[in-house]
């Protein structure tokens, strides 16, 4: 996988805009976020050389390049998970190709389970750390691995941007939790023995997807935000309900609440 033909192909129709400093990825539900950018230019993935094509429902398949507030930013709507077939390099393609185009910071949020009991449907947590049960591996830039150092082997969020979070949801009058996202391959949600397992290990949320764009984006340098919205609870002692109508559901009360931390963030 080169990135030159989608950096010279996104650089061409950005013409002479400013380069986004910060990428942000928008999960299911959550896409709305897009709306606010000003200045908007979207780009269908399936325009962009070398992008595979996203199938998750409730996905728009675009970038939107623009500025929230004084921040040229460029937002992806809907992502690539793994349990659509992608590997971890595919997954993480377009982060690779966003940080070329100059983002120096991500902002990624995802819906996932609450683990945690003392989360609900609709709550916000910061992703403080994950615990990765995705597995595989990046064949890309594989040759520049021993040049890395320590801390892109070591995968962290950002202590500035997750205290920028809290602050921001303190100022918009909502509590959020810090916590631990638990990656899982999917495609099907677990077992009650597995989300017991998963508390037990320190999981508060599980999803299936972030940490493939996380560990590319450490990997480059980039400091990292991650933002869980709670879309459904994962309780081992209640059958698991959920399916994508509550996901989306769940996404558009959380939404609101998503904006001001970003914005906040942003600012
Ligand atoms: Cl309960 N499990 C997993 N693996 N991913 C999810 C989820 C649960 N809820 C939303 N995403």
């Amino acid at each position: 996988m080169k990135l030159t033909h989608a950096v010279d192909y996104l650089n061409g129709l950005l013409g002479d805009r400013r380069s986004p400093e910060v990428a942000i990825i928008l999960g299911s539900g959550l896409g709305g976020l897009a709306d606010l950018i000003e200045d908007p230019l979207a780009v269908d993935y399936h325009d962009i050389p070398d992008f595979v094509r996203s199938t998750a429902g409730g996905h728009r398949g675009q970038m939107i390049f623009g500025s929230l507030g004084s921040v040229s930013v460029v937002a992806m709507a809907g992502r690539f998970h793994r349990y659509e077939g992608w590997s971890n390099d595919e997954t993480a393609y377009p982060v690779r190709v966003m940080q070329a185009l100059g983002a120096t910071r991500m902002i990624v949020s995802n819906a996932a389970g609450g683990v945690n009991p003392k989360l609900k449907v609709g709550d916000i947590m910061i992703i403080r750390d994950h615990i990765n049960l995705m597995g595989g591996t990046f064949a890309f830039n594989a040759s520049g691995r021993s040049r890395l150092g320590q801390s892109s082997r070591h995968p962290i969020y950002d202590e500035s941007m997750m205290e920028a979070a809290r602050v921001a949801a303190m100022r918009a009058d909502f509590s959020v939790m810090f916590g631990c996202y638990l990656a899982t391959l999917g495609p099907t949600y677990e077992t009650r023995a597995e989300y017991r397992m998963m508390r037990k290990i320190g999981g508060d949320v599980v999803g299936m997807s972030t940490v493939p764009e996380v560990l590319a984006a450490g990997e480059l340098g980039m400091k990292v935000l991650g933002l869980s919205m709670v879309s459904n609870v994962a309780d081992p002692d209640r059958p698991n309900v959920a399916d994508h109508q509550e996901v989306l559901a769940a996404g558009q009360d959380a939404a609101v609440r998503m904006e001001a931390i970003v914005r906040g963030v942003l600012a």
